[in-house]
């Protein structure tokens, strides 16, 4: 299942930007946090254990709903 799903694409734009995976199913918390430095790139789906991702840190996140940016300054 999850093997087909789409992927989305995250690259940090500064150093120690956090993408934390948060789990699917009645309970929804913090499964996985991960550390990306300037210029990283990691390349993700979600999963039957991941059904959200949360970012912090400024970044640019591709999906197949569009490129967005988190920062907006
Ligand atoms: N083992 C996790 C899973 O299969 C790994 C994972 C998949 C993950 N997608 C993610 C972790 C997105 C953080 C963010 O669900």
């Amino acid at each position: 299942m999850s093997q087909n799903a789409d992927f989305f694409v995250i690259k940090a734009r500064e150093n120690g930007v956090q993408v934390i995976g948060l789990t699917r199913g009645s309970d929804t918390r913090f499964h996985h946090s991960e550390k990306l430095d300037k210029g990283e790139v990691m390349i993700g789906q979600f999963t039957e254990h991941t059904s959200a991702v949360k970012i912090r840190g400024k970044a640019v996140i591709q999906t197949s709903h569009g490129t967005m940016d988190t920062d907006e300054e």
